[in-house]
Parts: structure tokens; sequence; C-alpha cells
């Protein structure tokens, strides 16, 4: 159980790049990294406007000559003073994470980055190599992933509950851009232009995340080919897809699919992974994210519930206020970035037994999502046709 105590016994000296005033994601970053005390926010390049980013960044008590007006100015100020940033967040649109988690690498930060992590796979394969070369951590920020009752599945599936694995069922299909809504907000906006979101929209967006999560429940999980479908049904964001449909085979024998929309007229969220085996079936709903479905074959369904003593150990150690009561994306994220934070330590420490055998969605994840994408993308672009991955 977390209880707020920090899991360092120390702060990480921590910055921002984006999650300005206006932002979408730049609260819950904060409000998660510093939920345990492990992060302090010291510095940051908030906004790509210099002057909101001042103002934003000292309303948020962080010191004015600590506010830059850029991601260069602020990795070359901050490496230049010994209480200098240990570790930074990059919450900007997509196009810029590549170019940003670089030269943070190259100032010798441990990065925490958005999803998509970049556009192609040889720009992850960069960043995967330059975090090794280092010796720092990119965590990705696949939020749903802090979720306990992922780590109830995947303890589940590890210990063959649900037999072998043979299909898994993923989908992110929400409706808000059912019409085109980016006209008027400039957070889609940049979503549907490839300058910004380089070759995709919906599957780069939201489909990378029932992907990860997936791969969390089922370790080692790896798509041996894949075939996609993509729409533009708002057509002014073509090339660009708001509907994608892809069919997967995996290396371990099972099949699979993904439903990616921003059209799904009316629903809410609409992620689920629903994984089937042999025996038994599981299925996790973000929108219900403190409840897990157990059906097993020719029994009653069974629900479990978030901080319950008949849960393993591994979903119950970041329970913070036990069952019954609700946790949400919030404190999903929190703890995400309290793995962060043992990650990054550990790796400062040099603890490689420590992080041989700790989870947390690290540049691999990164990398994996960034390929996926790219296969998906070839494969619709050649009239959904199989591609080998
Ligand atoms: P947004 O458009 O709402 O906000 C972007 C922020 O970055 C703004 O404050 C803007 O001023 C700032 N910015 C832009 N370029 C910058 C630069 N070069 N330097 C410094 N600041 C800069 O975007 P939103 O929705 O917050 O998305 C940001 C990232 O977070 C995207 O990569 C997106 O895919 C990801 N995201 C992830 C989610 C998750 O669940 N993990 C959910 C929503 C977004």
């Amino acid at each position: 159980m977390i209880n707020g105590i920090n899991p360092l016994g120390h702060s990480l000296r921590w910055g921002m790049v984006g999650g300005g005033e206006t932002s979408q994601i730049g609260y819950i970053h904060r409000s998660a990294a510093q939920r345990d005390s492990a992060f302090t926010l010291l510095a940051g390049a908030f906004d790509v406007n210099a002057e909101r980013g001042l103002a934003f960044g000292t309303a948020l008590g962080v010191q004015p000559e600590r506010c830059y007006p850029d991601y260069e100015s602020l990795f070359a100020a901050e490496a230049a003073r010994e209480d200098g940033i240990q570790a930074v967040s990059v919450a900007t649109p997509n196009n810029t994470h590549f170019a940003i988690c670089r030269a943070a690498l190259q100032a010798g930060l441990h990065v925490i980055c958005e999803k998509p992590l970049c556009f192609t796979t040889q720009e992850a394969d960069e960043l995967e190599r330059l975090s090794a070369e280092k010796n720092k951590i990119i965590g990705v920020t696949y939020g749903y992933a802090g979720y306990q009752l992922i780590h109830q599945a995947r303890e589940m599936i590890a210990a063959g509950e649900l037999g072998d694995i043979r299909i898994i069922n993923m989908q992110f299909a929400h409706g808000f851009h059912s019409e085109a809504v980016e006209l008027k907000n400039p957070s889609t906006r940049w979503r549907v232009d490839p300058r910004f979101v380089g070759p995709s929209y919906v599957l780069g967006d939201l489909a990378t995340h029932p992907l990860f999560i997936a791969e969390t429940m089922v370790p080692g999980l790896q798509v041996k080919r894949l075939m996609c479908a993509r729409q533009s049904f708002i057509e002014s964001r073509a090339p660009l897809e708001d509907n994608a449909y892809v069919l997967m085979e995996f290396r371990n024998g099972a099949v699979g699919s993904m439903w990616a929309s921003a059209v799904n007229a009316g629903a809410m969220h609409s992620q689920k992974i629903r994984i089937t085996g042999s025996r038994a079936s599981l299925e996790w709903w973000d929108e219900q994210p403190n409840q897990l479905r157990y059906e097993v074959q020719g029994e009653p369904v069974r629900i479990l519930e978030r901080g319950m003593g008949y849960l393993n150990a591994r979903a119950l150690e970041e329970d913070r206020i036990s069952g019954g009561h609700a946790e949400g994306l919030f404190e999903a994220w929190s703890n995400l970035y309290r793995r962060f934070a043992l990650a990054i330590d550990a790796t400062d420490r040099g603890d490689t037994a420590f992080l041989s055998d700790f989870w947390y969605p690290d540049v691999h994840a990164g990398l994996a999502g960034v390929r996926w994408v790219e296969n998906c993308v070839r494969s619709a672009d050649a009239g959904a046709v199989w591609v080998e991955c």
C-alpha cells in the first residue's frame, strides 16, 4: 500500500518541457510526479510562447530565472548549475518529442516522454541507443498502465489462469472528434496535421495505449504480422485516419484485433482490452478501471475489485485508499511516476539487480509502439495487406 512516503527518501530535481497553462496533459504530469514527493518541479520551458511559459511557471512557484523560453536554454542553463535538474518530462506535440528527448539525454538528463515517443523506428532506435550510452532512462507515459488491475491481469495470465492465450481484442474508440472540432480547438488541430503527428492520427494517438496494456498483461507479446485499414470520415483529415482496424497474428500463436477511432459517436473512451485463453477470459475497460471482469468457461462471471485482499500482491502494492473507494487516472499516473523515480534512482546507483526485475514503460516500450504504428501505416497504404513485423 502507498501512503505518501517518498520511496527514495530524497527528491529528484525535475523540469518540464511543454505542459503549459492551456495544455491538456500538463497538470496530470505535475500532479503525478509530485504526489509522493519523489520529484520537485524546479525549472521548465512550459510553453511554445516564452512569455506565457514564464507567467505560468512562476504561478506554479518556479523561480522566474528557471522558466526558460525554450528547451535548448533550459538544458544548457540547468546543466551549468550545481543544483540543476536531474530529470525532465516532455509534454509537447508529437513532432517535437524526438529532438527534445535526444537533447535531454545529451545534456545528461533522465527523460519521461509522452507517447508516441517519436515518428520512426530509426529515431526510436537512436533514442534507445543514446539512453543506454548515457545511462539515463526514458520512461513513456502510457498512463493507463498504472492502474492496479492491469497488474492483476498480468499475474493471472502468467500463472496460467486463462490457459493458453488465443485471442487479444483491443480498442480505444471515442467519439469526441466525430465532427471537425479541430476548426475551433487548437489541442485537436495539431493532432490531425501530419506536420505535427507524422504518419498517423488515431493509430499513434490512441491505439498505442491499449497495445501497451496488452503487452503489459501478456509479457513477451510480439506481433508477427498485421493488416490495417484506415479511414478519414472527416475528409479534411486525410491522409490521416480518424478510424482504423488492425488484424494481428502474434508470435505466441494468438490472434488479435485493434479498433482505434475518434469518430465513435457517443462513446466517452471505449478503451477495452479483452484477453481470451483456452480456459477463461479477462476484460478491462478504462471507464470502469477499478474492476476486472474474469469469465471462466461454464462458471458465473466474476468482477474483481481493486484493493481487495483476494488480489495478488503485485496488484495490491500500489493501492492508495483500500477497496471500495474509486481510484482514477491521477492515481494510475502517480503509480507510474513513482516507478519512474525508482528506475531513475536505481540507474543512478547502478543497481542492475533491482532493474532486471522491475517493470515500467521504458524506451523499449516506446520503440515497440512506434514500430507498430509504422507497420500499420505501411499495411494500410499498400491497400490493407498483411505485412511482416
Ligand atoms: P496541447 O496542445 O494541449 O498542449 C501542448 C503544450 O506544449 C502547450 O502548453 C504548448 O504551449 C506546449 N509546447 C508546444 N511546443 C512546445 C515547445 N517546442 N517547447 C515548449 N513547449 C511547447 O497538447 P496535449 O494534448 O497536452 O498533448 C501533449 C502531448 O501529450 C502529446 O504528445 C500527446 O500525444 C500526449 N498526450 C498523452 C496522453 C496520455 O494519456 N499519455 C493524453 C493526452 C495527450
